[in-house]
């Protein structure tokens, strides 16, 4: 069994669905536990509620970023990750950190990277006018943000669209992918070699390189 190691910074909702595809669809995997970075984020009750170990590494309680993250690393490793999952993690990443978890570690940005990177991406893509946005799950390098793609989804922008209903739109759309990247990766189907994704799509669902329907 893979062991996966989650990291949140609140409500989860992409955490939920990578835990409900794990068990529904049997991966051979295990969620073994859930960090966040803060003691409200309401994810950490879904994850203590089934079964998974719910912890919070108060950023707060560090002078440093480095301090932080060695903090969390320590945290993390306890738990002898095969891959560490970004949702919704809300911190930038030191370089020694991300270096210690190069090729296991992978992130969701709510964009068609590399547009769109950093905060209010939903508001950007609207300011921006643009008629197609989506998502991205990538592998993370200290680029914030950046970092080689896995796999991404487009969703269109409507006439009337505010910010909330395209951010829900895309939302839809994460928890098509990300569930699928992840399960890839511990499926022994996703890796990056010398910098590059090597993916081996899914006999059952080849549309994971293609746009979500
Ligand atoms: C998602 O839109 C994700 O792409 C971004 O932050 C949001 C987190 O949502 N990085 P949730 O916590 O997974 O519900």
């Amino acid at each position: 069994m893979r062991r996966i190691v989650i990291l949140i910074s609140g409500r989860g909702s992409n955490m939920e669905a990578i835990i409900r595809a794990a068990k529904n669809e049997k991966w051979p995997a295990q969620i073994v536990a859930v960090i966040s970075n803060r003691a409200d984020a309401s994810g950490l009750d879904y994850a203590a509620a089934q079964g998974i170990s719910a912890i919070v590494v108060p950023h707060k309680d560090y002078p440093t970023r480095e301090a932080f993250d060695a903090a969390l690393q320590e945290r993390i490793d306890a738990f002898s990750p095969d891959v560490v999952v970004l949702a919704g993690f809300m911190r930038v990443l030191t370089t020694p950190f991300v270096a210690h978890y190069a090729g296991r570690m992978l992130n969701i940005h709510p964009s068609l990277l590399p547009s769109f990177t950093g905060l209010a991406t939903h508001r950007q893509a609207l300011a921006a006018g643009v008629k197609v946005h989506g998502a991205t799950v990538h592998f993370v390098t200290a680029d914030l943000d950046h970092g080689p793609v896995v796999v991404q989804a487009v969703v269109p922008v409507l006439a009337d669209d505010s910010e909330a209903t395209l951010a829900a739109r895309v939302l839809e759309q994460e928890h098509v992918i990300y569930p699928r990247a992840v399960r890839a990766f511990v499926e022994g189907r996703l890796s990056l070699v010398d910098g590059a994704v090597h993916l081996i799509p899914d006999q059952v669902e080849p549309s994971l390189q293609a746009p979500a329907q």
